[in-house]
């Protein structure tokens, strides 16, 4: 695909900065005020069906499966169905129990990953009920499942997926949302969530101003052979995300870490030499996180942090606007999604065609 770049470097650049404007579309006509809830057209699940839905597996590829980690997050919280999310090739490749009370979901920017598109044909042979969270309208995976929700984040072009991955996941606080209110989420929770959405795309505007802040970080981190990326519960995800980020355009050498786990092993790996990016939202987790940045800090490790407000202990602090906890993980990523773009740019490399990578990987 070409299309115009609008006056942007990169297809990468242009794509971030179209993010407000992609969650709009995400959201718009699906809210019901009325009800707090909302409507997703090709859901194929009436709510008697909904209801019997005993557990959710989310199925995909790179982003898109970390997309459906905050998803299955999402779905477990609002919904209260245990969920969770596994790289579709794995799913396939270890003969799973398949059950008639278990939801599937696709998740796919391209809808043609060969890995995902196989996982959701032997699970129709199976007799499972598969929906898709796809992009690409029309596309194998969209036609193979047996509904689902369109992200509309429109076209994206770079090999790195950015705001994509944004709107899936807001695709799926709506999926989450829906499933919610037919089961035990109260309208006061319903309306929170709702408003929350509705002030995503200015908050990422909001963000989207920092990028100069963000640059001159990229530059002083530029030099780095390896980073560190932490997070706790929702805020994992959204660090594994952004270390595949700066893995994929600026080919350092990157690892994600829940926080929790640094003193089981990774944090003999902290010296001045090993940056951390820790993501520290502002939750019931935050003196948790506080926690593990002291523990970097002592063994002289720099920490950048993404925060609601400034980190006492990390060495830079990007703080980004708060929205509901539950949403916090949209917006914590996307400064990173910058940091990402300006070191692979601070090292001359090849941003929207990273070395030995394909946009859409449809053979095995
Ligand atoms: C994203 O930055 C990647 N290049 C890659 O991990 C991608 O998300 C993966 O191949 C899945 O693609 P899909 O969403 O089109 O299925």
């Amino acid at each position: 695909a070409s299309y115009d770049m609008g006056g942007h470097d990169t297809y990468m650049h242009k794509e971030i900065s179209e993010q407000a404007d992609a969650v709009d579309r995400v959201l718009r006509g699906r809210i019901d005020d009325k009800f707090s809830t909302v409507h997703l057209g090709g859901l194929n699940l009436d709510a008697r069906e909904a209801r019997g839905i005993r557990r959710v597996k989310i199925l995909g590829c790179g982003t898109s499966y970390h997309a459906g980690m905050i998803g299955a997050g999402l779905i477990e919280g609002m919904a209260r169905i245990p969920a969770d999310a596994e790289p579709a090739s794995e799913f396939r490749y270890r003969n799973p129990v398949v059950d008639p009370d278990t939801l599937y979901i696709a998740v796919s920017q391209s809808g043609e990953t060969y890995d995902v598109l196989a996982a959701v044909q032997e699970l129709k042979r199976k007799g499972a009920r598969v929906l898709g969270v796809v992009n690409v309208v029309g596309s194998a995976i969209a036609r193979e499942a047996d509904g689902g929700v369109y992200v509309h984040a429109g076209p994206e072009v770079c090999v790195v997926s950015t705001k994509c991955f944004t709107n899936t996941v807001v695709a799926f606080a709506l999926l989450a949302l829906h499933l919610g209110r037919i089961r035990d989420l109260s309208v006061a929770d319903g309306k929170r969530i709702i408003e929350g959405l509705r002030r995503l795309p200015d908050q990422i505007s909001e963000i989207l101003k920092l990028e100069d802040e963000i640059k001159e970080l990229a530059a002083e981190y530029a030099g780095a052979k390896s980073m560190m990326f932490i997070g706790r519960v929702r805020g994992y995800p959204v660090a594994l995300e952004a270390s595949l980020k700066l893995k994929e355009i600026s080919y350092i050498h990157a690892e994600a870490y829940p926080a929790s786990e640094l003193k089981h092993g990774p944090l003999a790996l902290i010296e001045p030499a090993l940056p951390t990016v820790a993501i520290v939202p502002n939750d019931s987790l935050l003196e948790k996180n506080r926690a593990a940045l002291e523990e970097i800090k002592a063994r002289s490790g720099r920490i950048l942090a993404v925060a609601h407000q400034e980190q006492e202990k990390a060495d830079h602090t990007i703080v980004v606007p708060k929205n509901e906890d539950e949403l916090d993980p949209i917006l914590m990523g996307i400064p990173l999604q910058l940091f990402a773009y300006h070191t692979a740019l601070a090292m001359g490399r090849d941003i929207d065609k990273p070395r030995n990578l394909a946009k859409s990987v449809t053979v095995e």
